[in-house]
């Protein structure tokens, strides 16, 4: 059996292969089904300062190979995380990745304070939602704005910082590059395509709020060309995810210059698949005689 751990900001994970953020809730669900233990990590539901409700259903759609969600970051606010989910999570032997938001730079801010003082391993921050104080544009979609929210969110914790990086811009290595300069420690990526699809009977947009994020197989190729891309570009290790299913997907991130590999939509159909992950993972290193999968990370040699 290869040797499937990696080391991210002084962190060990057992093996690379950790469920996204928004898939897994905090895990509860899934722990009748697998030991939470196998996993590398659990990159927990996306939580924001207060309670909120999320968005208006329907707020999921399918698509080819994909699907488009606007959940809208619903969650019981870092007060209920803090108290009554990660006591539960930190009991468990794999690494906490809390993945965070706000509407404004202050609240995300205020999250990274709460967490300061518990035993989290990381902090994952989200900077694809809507910034009320910029009229709406996503942090993650400027550099400015991008740049600006880790600076203050750098300063509030002491703890590994990733910032989870949009794909909805013209040059994500840009963006990476900016928030790498004001102390991101790592970046995640990608985070869903802004899409739409609507009901030609009704005339009405499937989603309530009209636009959503795609996610799933259709975002592959788009989500290794952005890992390539932003691993060459800044000297932070890149956690990849967009699409993945497979665990030959997994390593073609890892190739393409992922330290781990997040899972996102494939949980949906197969709620086994990062456990097949890690195992298909496995496999494919043995059949290539390859004795550690950090041998691969980067290992794609273009033309
Ligand atoms: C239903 C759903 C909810 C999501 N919620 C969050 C969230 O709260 N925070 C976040 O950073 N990403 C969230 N995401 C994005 C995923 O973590 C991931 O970046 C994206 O879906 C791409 O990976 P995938 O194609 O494997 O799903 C969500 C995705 C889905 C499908």
């Amino acid at each position: 059996m290869a040797d499937l751990s990696v080391k991210i900001c002084g962190i060990d994970f057992k093996n690379p292969i950790i469920p996204a953020s928004g898939v897994f809730g905090y895990g509860h669900e899934y722990e009748e089904l697998f030991p939470l233990e196998k996993l590398g990590g659990i990159a927990t539901k996306g939580t924001t300062l207060h309670r909120r409700t999320g968005n208006i259903a329907p707020r999921i759609a399918e698509t080819p190979s994909g699907m488009l969600n606007s959940v809208g970051l619903q969650n019981p606010g870092i007060d209920h995380f803090i108290d009554k989910e990660l006591p539960y999570l930190l009991g468990k032997n794999l690494v906490i990745l809390a993945n965070i938001a706000g509407s404004t730079t202050e609240e995300c801010v205020q999250v990274a304070e709460k967490l300061e003082n518990t035993d989290v391993h990381m902090i994952e921050l989200n900077i694809s939602c809507p910034n009320v104080k910029h009229g709406g544009a996503a942090f993650g979609t400027s550099c400015d704005l991008a740049a600006e929210v880790t600076k203050q969110v750098r300063k509030a914790t002491s703890k590994p910082l990733i910032v989870k990086l949009s794909p909805n811009v013209t040059s994500i290595a840009e963006i990476a590059k900016a928030v790498e300069s004001e102390g991101a420690d790592a970046v995640s990526l990608i985070n869903t395509l802004l899409g739409m699809r609507i009901n030609i009977n009704t005339g009405r947009p499937i989603l309530h709020n009209n636009v959503g994020g795609l996610s799933g197989p259709a975002v592959f190729p788009v989500a290794v060309r952005m890992v390539w891309q932003v691993a060459n570009a800044v000297n932070i290790p890149v956690i990849g995810m967009g699409g993945v299913s497979s665990g030959k997907d997994a390593i073609e991130l890892m190739m393409a210059g992922a330290s781990a590999v997040q899972v996102g939509a494939a949980i949906f159909t197969d709620p086994y698949a990062p456990i097949k992950i890690i195992d298909e993972m496995n496999e494919f290193l043995d059949s290539k005689n390859i004795s550690s999968v950090r041998d691969i990370i980067g290992s794609v040699k273009p033309w």
